[in-house]
């Protein structure tokens, strides 16, 4: 059985970042991950990165603009480490090969972003996710003497020795259905976040909140569930990303009417005001009727106002979505566009250094909640979280398991595993299939737990989840082989993502009051007298079934305290 010092599940920016962290350190390291890593889904990150890189910047600004942006749910003690820290890993990202944009007299460009009090966002075009990736994916094989990489494997369980320490895994070879027991001193989750369980998202298919799901079944924490973020400007006709690039360029939002509605509700930031503002804002202008097309689903992202050129050379990867599913030239027409499902603020509880409430075992990246968004999550600060931390956790777990003898472990978790993925494909076919449910279950979110939700609608999302668990368990596949089943890991992916989808309606239905992208219509306004504190759900017992408990967690403070956000 493969032994490591640090096992990292899951092969995205945060995954990749701490694989490097932690052979840098000397760790000995396995990187396993169910897709290619450069098809992880940090590959889809757009408008770039934040730092305050700018002599007239400061990460002090950089930090107050990202507690209020979080309306004051994030804590602030985190939030000072990944601001205070982005400068020097831009430069590290410069000095190992990632090509940011320069200006005309050669040096790093920054573009505008939302919440921002200055431009800090350093980019490369509108694939800036991609182009990272790519580095460090490249930096990785440099130290394939001490990292091995099970690339298509997938995580089935997490194992805990007698103590309740974190392991190792026991993980699937997708190619051939081998099972396989994972040893590892340190296990770090980095498997991103949930947008699968919401129908629309801007997430691509693997984003089915894995590693959320199995830390909250080896007892972690989950927090700031309810904090659901929708993205202002998804295509009407399918959901995909328009980076907020286009609108730190320029662009302007137009109602049916030609409005630019944001004059009302941030007559200050305009279009680039936080996400959960411009979401609210669009959502009304489609729920009071003034929404653009046939259905007035949408508004309007006019990007015509934009120098053609700027748009080219800027913002080529939405020239090309807009051509390829609108059917429009972005530089002559604007863009259909609405609110959509984009990023979870919530997941695995941990601290400054990714360790979460199970021992042994580390969070990073968006799977992981430290908080650094808290309410709501600034534009282009998700990449800066993911390397900031990601780094963080793969040298602490590197220097814990320096300290450690490796762990025995028995192969009764794989036995377990593989009975439980031989009922899945021994199902008869009498219940739903397993592509129903995850339809239902999207729907569902996407109607109750939005931009906009009430006691009313997210009661009966939560009802409809606790359903949907209970038919998964008797939901039947098609394909019963062993090579590339895809049936069999969508089953499994069902499960983690109604695990999710309970935390996110119980977290939801408790925080009463509106603070960040939890917006209520029965509870408008935020209320910190009764409410400035995070949200926890852990499982009230043992096994997958267990039911969820909501608890408290103290917000850390450090220098801001809660103030009316205006933009
Ligand atoms: O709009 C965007 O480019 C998305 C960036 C982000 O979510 O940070």
């Amino acid at each position: 059985m493969p032994a490591h010092d640090v096992l990292i599940i899951g092969a995205g920016l945060a995954g990749q970042r701490a694989a490097l962290a932690a052979a840098e350190s000397g760790a000995t390291v396995a990187i396993l991950s169910k897709v290619h890593p450069v098809r992880s889904h940090s590959v889809a990150a757009a408008g770039g990165i934040n730092a305050a890189m700018n002599p007239q910047d400061d990460w002090r600004s950089h930090a107050f603009d990202t507690v209020k942006g979080s309306d004051y749910l994030g804590d602030q003690d985190a939030i000072e480490i990944m601001t205070s820290e982005a400068p020097d890993e831009i430069i590290h990202l410069e000095h190992i090969g990632v090509t940011f944009h320069r200006d005309d007299t050669g040096h790093l460009d920054l573009r505008a972003f939302g919440g921002a009090s200055m431009k800090r966002t350093a980019y490369v075009a509108d694939i800036t996710g991609q182009a990272i990736l790519h580095v460090l994916y490249e930096q990785l094989m440099k130290h394939s003497a001490t990292v091995d990489r099970y690339e298509e494997w997938f995580n089935t369980s997490l194992l805990r020795d007698d103590s309740g320490r974190c392991v190792g895994c026991v993980a699937r070879d997708i190619r051939t259905g081998e099972m396989r027991t994972f040893v590892a001193k340190t296990v770090i989750l980095a498997t991103g976040g949930v947008g699968q369980a919401f129908k629309p998202t801007t997430n691509g298919l693997i984003c089915t909140g894995d590693g959320m799901s199995l830390a909250y079944r080896a007892g972690a924490r989950l927090m700031d569930m309810e904090m659901i973020q929708y993205h202002p400007t998804t295509l009407v006709a399918n959901g995909f990303l328009i980076t907020e690039g286009a609108r730190g360029e320029g662009a302007h939002l137009l109602n049916a009417d030609g409005e630019r509605f944001m004059q009302t509700d941030a007559p200050n930031k305009m279009e680039l005001a936080s996400r959960d503002v411009v979401s609210r804002a669009g959502q009304k202008e489609i729920n009071a009727g003034r929404g653009i097309g046939p259905h007035k689903d949408g508004v309007f992202l006019d990007v015509t106002v934009v120098p053609r050129n700027r748009i080219l050379e800027s913002l080529r990867e939405i020239v090309n979505l807009g051509r390829d599913f609108a059917g429009i030239d972005i530089t002559r027409e604007p863009i259909p566009v609405r609110p959509g499902q984009h990023y979870t603020m919530g997941g695995v509880k941990t601290d400054v250094n990714g360790e979460t409430d199970v021992p042994g075992l580390y969070a990073a990246g968006e799977v992981a909640c430290v908080s650094v968004h808290g309410g709501n999550r600034l534009g282009a600060n998700s990449l800066l979280d993911t390397l900031i931390f990601g780094r963080r956790a793969g040298q602490h777990a590197a220097a814990v398991a320096g300290e450690m003898r490796m762990p025995e472990v028995s192969e009764a978790q794989l036995r377990d595993d593989e009975r439980r993925i031989r009922r899945i494909v021994d199902r008869p076919r009498t219940g739903r299939r397993i592509s129903a449910i995850k339809d239902e279950l999207g729907t569902t979110l996407n109607q109750y737990c939005a931009v906009f939700r009430d006691e009313e609608g997210m009661t009966k999302a939560h009802d409809i989840v606790l359903r949907l668990q209970e038919e998964a368990r008797s939901a039947y596949i098609d394909d019963k082989g062993t090579v590339f089943n895809q049936d069999v890991l969508g089953a499994l992916e069902l499960g983690f993502m109604l695990d999710c989808a309970e935390a996110i309606t119980l977290s939801a239905l408790e925080r009463k009051e509106s603070r960040g992208a939890h917006s209520r219509t029965d509870f408008p306004d935020r209320d910190d007298e009764n409410w400035l504190f995070h949200l926890t759900v852990q499982q009230d017992g043992e096994g997958a079934e267990a039911p969820g408990e909501v608890g408290r967690a103290p917000i850390t403070f450090t220098q801001w305290q809660p103030m009316e956000r205006t933009y």
